[in-house]
């Protein structure tokens, strides 16, 4: 096959990891005889330093030509005294809310080999596999914002449409796993929560009478998610409860480096990232751990380009580097970024020759 993708490295660690992804990609182009061109484009602080905003519309416009787009990172301590709209995080932010990629897949598995890479004792991480479907365009970070000396305001509103769309994303896939849907939301104080979970419960009771849906408050279940993390199936929830509890799920991995996510639309290119930060504190120095990135990319292969053997096929050559110990040090291991890509490479040839 033949596809365009957008490359949007971005900050800190992003062009490292994004370089991996890139090589990757290659690897699996020339493995299957597909053709992949790729536009490199700025976003967030690079793109602010090179042309004075974080998402330049030249970017935007390559996005939305293209077949899926890559992301790396963005953000880091030298953009952080400008005002905000300028911040490189609201690059991603407008990206997000002008593709109208309103779902957020954000997979979730442990792996026998990082047990000892987590905080959590391994006899909760066993089993481990759960999606986070966090919606990404509504809620507190998109609502009217007011900031003045004294006092700041930041509204959270949605509407039955934005939640129903969301909702129907997430019970699909929850048909195509182990059938049980969680809503997580702030029901006892939040009115947002009390929408969210009248227009939720009344949905899977019309379209999806055939699951197993629960809800539960967000202080319990980032409290569970540590307990009894393997009892999740899928998670849904509004934008920034999802973006704190997947920093959360991130630690049954071993480590914030190995979480992939997808951001679809209805329609359109749909954005591939991981959901790490840029650390500032190793970039250049050819210590990030590239995994993140490059499930990424096999999300993209499976989602946007229909590539689902070579989705499975790099999943596979990262898990068996892992059980390899063929890994950076974030989950103790000795390999630096490329050498850790390299790693999935040479597995990807082997697997297919
Ligand atoms: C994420 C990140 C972003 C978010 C930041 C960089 C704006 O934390 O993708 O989880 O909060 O959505
Ligand atoms: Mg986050």
């Amino acid at each position: 096959m033949k596809a365009t993708i957008a490359l949007l490295p971005g900050d800190g660690i992003g062009p490292e990891i994004m370089a991996q992804a890139r090589l990757l990609l290659q690897h699996i182009a020339a493995l299957g005889g597909h053709r992949f061109e790729f536009e490199s484009r700025p976003i967030g602080g690079a793109a602010v330093d090179a042309l004075g905003q974080p998402l330049p519309g030249n970017t935007l416009a390559a996005c939305r030509t293209a077949d899926a787009v890559l992301l790396g990172a963005v953000g880091g301590p030298r953009w952080d005294r400008i005002e905000s709209v300028m911040r490189p995080e609201q690059g991603l932010l407008e990206l997000r809310r002008k593709l109208g990629l309103y779902a957020n897949l954000r997979p979730v598995a442990s792996h026998p080999a990082l047990f000892a890479a987590s905080p959590i004792k391994p006899d909760r991480l066993a089993g481990v596999d759960l999606v986070v479907v966090r919606e990404l365009t509504g809620g507190l970070y998109f609502g009217r914002k007011f900031e003045g000396a004294n006092r700041a305001e930041d509204v959270c509103s949605y509407r039955r449409e934005e939640i129903e769309r969301l909702v129907r994303r997430a019970a699909d896939l929850t048909i195509r796993r182990r059938g049980k849907l969680t809503l997580v939301d702030k029901a006892n104080v939040l009115a947002t929560s009390r929408l969210w979970r009248r227009v939720t419960t009344e949905l899977v009771a019309r379209e999806y009478p055939g699951l197993e849906f629960e809800t539960m408050l967000i202080d319990a279940a980032a409290m569970h998610l540590i307990s009894r993390p393997a009892q999740f199936d899928v998670l849904v929830t509004e934008n920034l409860f999802g973006d704190i509890l997947t920093d959360e799920a991130a630690m049954l991995t071993g480590s914030m480096g190995m979480l992939p996510s997808a951001s679809l639309g209805d329609d359109g290119a749909a954005v591939y990232e991981p959901i790490h930060g840029s650390a500032p504190d190793i970039a250049g120095q050819n210590r990030a751990n590239p995994f993140g990135m490059l499930l990424s990319a096999a999300m993209m292969l499976r989602h946007s380009l229909g590539l689902e053997e070579e989705a499975l096929l790099v999943e596979r050559a990262v898990a068996d580097c892992l059980s390899a110990g063929q890994c950076s040090a974030d989950l103790g291991g000795t390999l630096g970024t490329d050498a850790a890509g390299a790693a999935v490479f040479q597995r990807l040839s082997r697997a297919a020759a």
